[in-house]
């Protein structure tokens, strides 16, 4: 097996709340192949972005290693760290947020490509937005329009756009559609996944809906306040889940339901 695009190993975060230190993530090990999808799993606090934010090394109070091609990303120094932000990259759930209102989408991306170096002029810029633009499923003529124009899934794509046109290669989706209208989610999550199979993005998708990691994830780690208490392959799991949460989370879920039933 070839060597996995990230690896963490004993991963703590921790918060301080008051007095107190707050462990949020306890001693958290798994790996990502490249090209794979690592799905996460676990109820409302069990500290899945937390780890999504110390896994891109946003977080600073975690201990323990990542190491995302060969570095450790916690002691990256500041120029490691630069080219780590472009290959590694977050997906946030509102998409509005993390775009500039007042520049247009062509713009934006122009200006991100202007900063890293990778167009010489406007016309490279121009040019280069439009591919990257129809590589995430919207017409040229988006370029013209502002972030408050576009649908919530369309921002969502812009946002992808974003981070590909940099060469984002790794991906940590934080329910990247839980703030979309339930029409565009699978649209967006489809998307994801052909990044996957057709240019070969590792990704990390963190949800509640295990029907939506079936179609998704390759692996699934499940987590329960902060320890992560199932990880294997996702069919494996969802066809007979071991640990009493993740067998809860299971039997939630009308459609894995059918689906086992199927198999007996
Ligand atoms: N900045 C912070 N300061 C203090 N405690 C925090 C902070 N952020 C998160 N926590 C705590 O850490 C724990 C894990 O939170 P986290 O946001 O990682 O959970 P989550 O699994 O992403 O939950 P959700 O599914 O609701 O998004 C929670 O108990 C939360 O209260
Ligand atoms: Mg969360």
């Amino acid at each position: 097996m070839s060597t996995p695009l990230l690896t963490v190993d004993n991963l703590r975060v921790t918060y301080r709340v008051g007095r107190r230190r707050v462990a949020a993530v306890k001693g958290v090990s798994f790996s990502v192949a490249r090209g794979q999808c690592l799905g996460i799993v676990g109820e409302s606090g069990s500290g899945k972005s937390s780890l999504a934010r110390a896994i891109l090394a946003l977080e600073p109070a975690a201990t323990g290693q990542v190491i995302f091609a060969g570095e450790d990303v916690l002691k990256m120094s500041r120029a490691a760290r630069q080219v780590f932000r472009r290959r590694a990259q977050m997906v946030f759930q509102d998409p509005l947020g993390s775009l500039n209102p007042r520049l247009k989408i062509g713009a934006a991306l122009a200006e991100v490509l202007r900063v890293h170096g990778l167009a010489r002029n406007r016309r490279e810029a121009a040019a280069q937005t439009a591919a990257w633009l129809a590589t995430v499923g919207l017409d040229a003529e988006y370029a013209t329009r502002f972030p408050h124009e576009l649908s919530g899934g369309q921002r969502q794509r812009v946002n992808l756009a974003r981070a590909l046109c940099v060469g984002a290669e790794f991906l940590v989706a934080d329910e990247p559609v839980s703030a979309l209208d339930v029409s565009v989610q699978a649209q967006i999550l489809n998307l994801l996944k052909t990044l996957q199979t057709e240019r070969g993005i590792t990704w990390v998708l963190i949800g509640h809906d295990l029907a939506v990691m079936r179609h998704m994830a390759d692996e699934l780690v499940v987590m329960q306040a902060g320890e992560v208490v199932e990880h294997g392959r996702a069919v494996d799991i969802l066809a007979s889940p071991q640990h009493p949460y993740t067998r809860e989370l299971v039997a939630a879920v009308p459609d894995v339901d059918r689906a086992l039933q199927c198999r007996a």
